[in-house]
């Protein structure tokens, strides 16, 4: 079964990583597909969140690091995707999630949504708030993997 597992990305946090884990031992392929918006201010470039996140997947065989932009579901259907991923941390999560996955239903019905529940120590966590603790100089040890790390040091010039 091939499935995609889309976001920002900006940056990817332990809890991305996790889903990541977790993906790539139930599904034949995955594809994290980082979604290319000129419209999104984000910290990092397209460029450098496809660099991170191949290097930070390196050791999966069965994972597959692309970009995207337009419909996801034109993506997936180029791809041959069975199923989009994504996570569910919180309640809040739930209303967002549910009208994408409902909108992507009317568009493509065949593409199934799946949710992992996010483990509760990453329950907390998000690329935003990732990047405010990065940005006030706080310590991101437990935040996102040592790359990220640097990268949001080199970024913040801390
Ligand atoms: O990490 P994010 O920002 O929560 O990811 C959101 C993402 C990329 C999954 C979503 O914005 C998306 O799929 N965008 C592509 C455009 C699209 O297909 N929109 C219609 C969804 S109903």
């Amino acid at each position: 079964m091939i499935a995609i597992y889309p976001g920002t990305f900006d940056p990817a946090t332990n809890g991305h990583m996790d889903m990541i884990e977790r993906c790539a031992k139930k599904f034949d392929t995955l594809y994290v597909a980082i979604l290319n918006n000129p419209n999104k201010k984000c910290l990092f470039t397209l460029e450098e969140r496809l660099e991170m996140l191949t290097d930070l997947t390196r050791h999966y065989p069965n994972v597959k690091i692309a970009s995207f932009d337009g419909l996801l579901i034109d993506y997936a259907k180029s791809i041959n995707a069975d199923v989009i991923v994504r996570g569910l941390r919180a309640v809040s999560d739930y209303e967002y999630e549910m009208q994408m996955s409902l909108c992507n239903q009317s568009l493509y019905p065949e593409l199934e949504t799946l949710f992992l529940v996010a483990k509760t120590r990453f329950s907390y966590l998000s690329s935003s708030i990732v990047k405010e603790v990065a940005s006030l100089g706080g310590n991101l040890e437990n935040f996102v993997p040592d790359l990220v790390r640097e990268e949001l040091l080199k970024k913040y010039n801390k």
